[in-house]
């Protein structure tokens, strides 16, 4: 088939044909409603049924159709399907944006196989998986992009976040050496590599896995680090990178000061975070201090309420 290009001026997201993958919350959700509203067909695709119809009936008419399936990344079979019966249904798929994922945080002493084994299966092998259904499929049709989402935490070191860190890098590894295979034929390949974004991630880090102290607060340190980045945001930053083609989509600008700092002075930023690793480790030790010796004080005399 031949290529899809766009006509001088046109929108390149009008008319066009894209599954979200966990569209159903957070950056997805904002991507599905940014896509959407430049006139893109969007299949949200996502294990949360109630998330993702929500989403689909808030999405304002006038743009592209939304339509909701349920799918779990992690299952190979289910999207190969999904990718097919999008495909055949409208005639070509121009974007899959592989973007379901969830957090998982933690001291490497104190998780389980089950968190290493949980994060590696959504965050990376569902995203091997909407590769592995949509890239021959974009090959045979001779265009199309794949839209990666990693994270900031695919490009620099993540202490409390090895599991997620080691999965997101794989995604940045996988997105850049398939953009290299997919170029001349093409197939384009983007990873989006936010900093923290203001989405439920937060809150849920650990999803139905013991919970570490990290993750219990996630969302209570990332706040800490002033105004967090909004995913409508993002959704701008990514869309119009996808337009650029750009191999890395890295934001907020914080993001990509971190990214600079870490490969044009690598030592300096290790020794940054092994700095930060030690303060955060002796803030909780005073805190558990503190919290002994108050538990340890004699109670005073029992009040009557
Ligand atoms: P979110 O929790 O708001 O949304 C994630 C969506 O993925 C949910 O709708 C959830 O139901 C869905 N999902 C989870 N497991 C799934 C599965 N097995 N199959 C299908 N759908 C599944 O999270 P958020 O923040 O929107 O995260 C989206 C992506 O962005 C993730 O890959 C995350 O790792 C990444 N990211 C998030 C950042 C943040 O600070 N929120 C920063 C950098 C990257």
């Amino acid at each position: 088939m031949a290529a899809a290009a766009s006509a001088p001026g046109a929108d390149a997201f009008a008319g066009r044909i894209a599954i979200v993958t966990g569209g159903g919350s957070g950056i997805g959700e904002a991507l599905v409603r940014a896509l959407a509203a430049r006139g893109t067909a969007v299949v949200i695709a996502d294990i949360d049924r109630a998330g993702a119809e929500s989403v689909a009936s808030s999405v304002t008419a006038g743009g592209g159709p939304v339509s909701t399936a349920v799918l779990d990344v992690r299952d190979a079979g289910a999207v190969s399907a999904l990718v097919n019966e999008v495909a055949a249904e409208h005639g070509k798929l121009d974007f899959i944006f592989n973007n379901a994922g969830i957090a998982v945080g933690g001291l490497v002493e104190e998780l389980t196989l089950d968190h290493w084994n949980r994060v590696l299966d959504v965050n990376l092998r569902g995203v091997v998986h909407g590769v592995h259904a949509a890239y021959p499929l974009m090959l045979r049709q001779g265009h199309g992009h794949i839209v990666n989402t990693a994270s900031l935490a695919g490009l620099v070191p993540g202490p409390s976040l090895a599991p997620y860190a080691a999965a997101k890098h794989a995604v940045v590894g996988l997105s850049l050496s398939l953009r290299a295979e997919g170029a001349s034929r093409g197939v384009k390949v983007s990873a989006v590599c936010p900093g923290f974004v203001d989405t439920p991630l937060l809150g849920r880090v650990n999803p139905d896995l013991p919970q570490t102290e990290i993750g219990a607060n996630a969302a209570a340190l990332a706040r800490q680090l002033g105004r967090l980045y909004q995913a409508d945001a993002l959704a701008q930053d990514v869309l119009r990178g996808v337009q650029q083609n750009k191999a890395l989509i890295v934001a907020p600008r914080s993001a990509r000061v971190a990214w600079r700092m870490a490969r044009y002075a690598p030592g300096f930023t290790m020794r940054s975070i092994i700095s930060g690793v030690r303060r955060q480790g002796a803030q909780v030790a005073a805190a558990e201090s503190a919290q002994e010796a108050q538990a340890a004080e004699p109670s005073g005399p029992a009040k009557s309420p």
